[in-house]
């Protein structure tokens, strides 16, 4: 009788070595310690085991339950976390078709931002950037805009300080042209760059009306920079960025900070036919605004543009409501 318990020590212990996964050790268990298993069986034997022997084979017998009890806690916890992971993977179905990643793109502004820099990049500009944030000084009186000036009205700009109160109040910028007063301030001429970035204009939101749009503004400023200068410089833009057959126009206007200053047209493709579409402001930067910087008017000379980049990729891209471009709907965006 004592021998059976003898052999079960040995069959266990050989089974125990064996035990490679949690699901081994789970048939090990079962096997010795369920509680149809062997251990139990002995404990079953125990009523036909000679009287002057019971006290013995119960004690061993418990003594190899608690011998396997031991040795089954000790490799449940050396099997660990692999022994779940094991358990795991063993249930992923590897012929399932899978959840298919959904690809991230590029916002349409993004995009046509990026063609700018890259446009403007391969005719020399250096891409540079100004603050959101910005005074009234930058925003406005070093761009020779004056006071009783429309655009300065408060209700037409988002003020940060009263503006009646401070002699030079925050704001958000309502234009990329601060970012020409900023680098003038900041370098001496000969400059060749372009800005480009947020603006904001308390616009009530339609088809065409945002709050918040984005600018692409350009300087250049040497000696002897002329007209011709200023309309090479769009006619290359308009064809790198809306192909061979665009054409500009410039039809005179006013702006403060330059003179003469005028409109910039862009025929382009939209859709089946070509069209003429006005796309921003541009002109040679006027003296005022080279006082204001400290460069000498007579000694310099410049040309500057500012135009809207909603503008540029609506027309580009087909797009007929602003608003769609800020409601991040990717139903819309994943078209383009
Ligand atoms: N800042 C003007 C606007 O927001 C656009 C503009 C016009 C910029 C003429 C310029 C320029 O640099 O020369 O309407």
């Amino acid at each position: 009788m004592l021998d059976k318990i003898e052999q079960l020590d040995q069959q266990s212990a050989a089974d125990l070595a064996a035990v490679n996964s949690a699901e081994d050790l789970e048939q090990f268990r079962i096997k010795y310690l369920g509680t149809k298993g062997a251990v139990k069986g002995l404990m079953g034997l125990l009523k036909d085991v000679p009287k002057e022997i019971k006290p013995q084979f119960g004690q061993q017998a418990n003594a190899l339950r608690q011998k396997l009890q031991g040795a089954f806690d000790q490799c449940k916890a050396s099997l660990g976390d692999t022994g779940k992971a094991k358990k795991k993977a063993s249930t992923i179905d590897v012929t399932e078709p899978g959840v298919p990643a959904s690809l991230g793109r590029e916002h349409v502004i993004t995009q046509t931002i990026d063609d700018l820099l890259e446009v403007f990049g391969r005719m020399g500009f250096d891409a540079v950037t100004g603050p959101e944030v910005e005074d009234e000084y930058h925003n406005f009186v070093a761009l020779n805009i004056p006071k009783q000036h429309p655009a300065r009205d408060p209700l037409d700009n988002f003020y940060l300080d009263d503006p009646y109160a401070s002699d030079n109040p925050h704001l958000l910028r309502s234009q990329t042209s601060t970012v020409q007063i900023r680098t003038m301030e900041n370098n001496e001429p000969p400059i060749r760059v372009v800005s480009i970035g947020r603006v904001y204009r308390p616009d009530e939101h339609d088809a065409t009306h945002y709050s918040m749009f984005h600018q692409i503004e350009g300087l250049y400023v040497d000696k002897k920079v002329n007209m011709v200068d200023l309309k090479t410089t769009l006619v290359q833009f308009a064809k790198a960025m809306f192909g061979d057959d665009a054409e500009i126009d410039l039809v005179p206007s006013y702006f403060p900070f330059t003179e003469p200053s005028a409109e910039l047209y862009i025929k382009m493709q939209v859709r089946d036919k070509m069209e003429w579409i006005e796309i921003g402001g541009c002109g040679m930067v006027d003296p005022n605004v080279f006082k204001a910087v400290g460069y000498d008017p007579e000694e310099w000379t410049g040309f500057a543009f500012g135009l809207g980049i909603e503008r540029v990729a609506m027309r580009k891209y087909g797009i007929t409501d602003i608003r769609w471009l800020f409601e991040n709907d990717t139903r819309f965006l994943k078209q383009l």
